[in-house]
């Protein structure tokens, strides 16, 4: 299977798809997309039956670079101004009060957008063919609603398929996804409560208040709707526990005594790993930092997921804000597990 870069000519021709409504996946710098016309109820209807997604949940609108923002948002605040001066195109989503045009199957029917111009060439070279460059490109990240998110167009054929019957029309290759989670979404819509951090992501919070001069509060119950806010999110199918470093010898010592064959992620070196090679079935070293940590988890769960082991053990990476995007994506793969490791302790 080819892995070079989408050209051109695979480029326009995604475009006259999604003109006619179809599914292309694409590569941004977080992870892939599965998008469609934002302006196309339809189409946008295919993407959440194809993904076995709610209707209820809004889904991300990309936009161009020099796009018309103000076609898509009611009104864009100075704030909002700031953040698209500072970090688009890059991995940061607005949550902003949706403009009357636009339909609101994009919005899971809620009052507000979810905007994001992505900094990946592909997806910029896309959204310029389509439409002449004053499309949306509605896309969710191209996985099976709760499933860990695609980083390679590989991850998206293995969701999805490639053949005449797969849901996606078109998937273009654009590589590795740089960033490797998801983009920061901040929602801007209620000026009284100011913005508020609904999922956190490739731009971390600090960044935010560093152009902002406030730092962005915690989601709470009246904030907008967002699937990744959701607890059992971004998981794969093996089970899967984190442990402290230092508890890492002795946790695989017990699974070992318990029989169980563990699929490992850490990012320190693993003392006496030899001694303890019976209970270890796969392991991946990450990268120490969070930048190369981020590019590499997604790839790193779905090789762990497929050694089908009894559980994916990970070793729980540092708690600082630098963290804090990974932190929430394993605690989301963690959430149907839970007790899981006292279960397995337990006999
Ligand atoms: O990095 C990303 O954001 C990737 C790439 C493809 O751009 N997209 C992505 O989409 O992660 P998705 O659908 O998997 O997650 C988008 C999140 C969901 O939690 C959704 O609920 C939220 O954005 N969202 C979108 N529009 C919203 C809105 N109007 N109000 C509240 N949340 C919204
Ligand atoms: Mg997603």
């Amino acid at each position: 299977m080819s892995t070079a870069i989408a050209d051109k000519a695979a480029i326009e021709e995604a475009a006259r798809l999604l003109e006619q409504g179809e599914l292309v996946a694409f590569p941004t710098e977080t992870v892939y997309g599965l998008g469609a016309d934002a302006e196309n109820p339809a189409a946008v209807a295919r993407i959440y039956a194809a993904k076995g997604r709610p209707s209820n949940h809004p889904v991300i609108v990309h936009l161009a670079r020099d796009a018309d923002i103000e076609y898509w948002a009611e009104e864009i605040s100075a704030d909002a101004r700031k953040l698209i001066d500072a970090f688009w195109p890059g991995p940061l989503t607005l949550i902003l009060k949706r403009a009357a045009r636009i339909p609101a199957a994009v919005s899971g029917g809620q009052g507000t957008i979810g905007l994001r111009c992505p900094a990946h060439p592909v997806a910029q070279a896309l959204l310029q063919a389509f439409k002449q460059g004053k499309g949306g490109i509605a896309a969710p990240s191209a996985n099976r609603f709760g499933h860990v998110s695609p980083t390679t167009a590989a991850h998206v054929r293995d969701e999805f398929g490639a053949g005449p019957h797969s849901p996606v029309s078109r998937i273009l290759e654009g590589g590795q996804s740089e960033v490797g989670i998801e983009s920061t979404i901040l929602d801007l819509s209620r000026a009284a409560r100011g913005p508020v951090l609904l999922r956190p992501g490739g731009i971390d919070a600090g960044r935010i208040a560093a152009v902002l001069g406030v730092m962005p509060a915690a989601s709470d119950a009246a904030a907008p709707r967002a699937s990744g806010t959701l607890n059992a999110h971004y998981a794969p199918r093996t089970p899967l526990a984190s442990v402290t470093s230092q508890e890492m010898a002795e946790t695989l010592r017990k699974l070992a005594a318990a029989g169980k064959r563990v699929a490992l992620m850490h990012y320190t070196p693993l003392p006496g790993r030899d001694a303890l090679a019976g209970a270890i079935q796969e392991s991946i070293a990450l990268p120490s930092g969070p930048d190369g940590y981020a590019h590499d988890l997604y790839a790193a769960l779905r090789t762990l997921d497929a050694a089908r082991a009894d559980l994916i053990l990970v070793e729980a990476p540092p708690g600082d804000a630098a963290w804090q995007g990974i932190n929430d994506r394993l605690r989301r793969a963690a959430f149907d597990s839970s007790g899981v490791l006292e279960a397995m302790f337990g006999r």
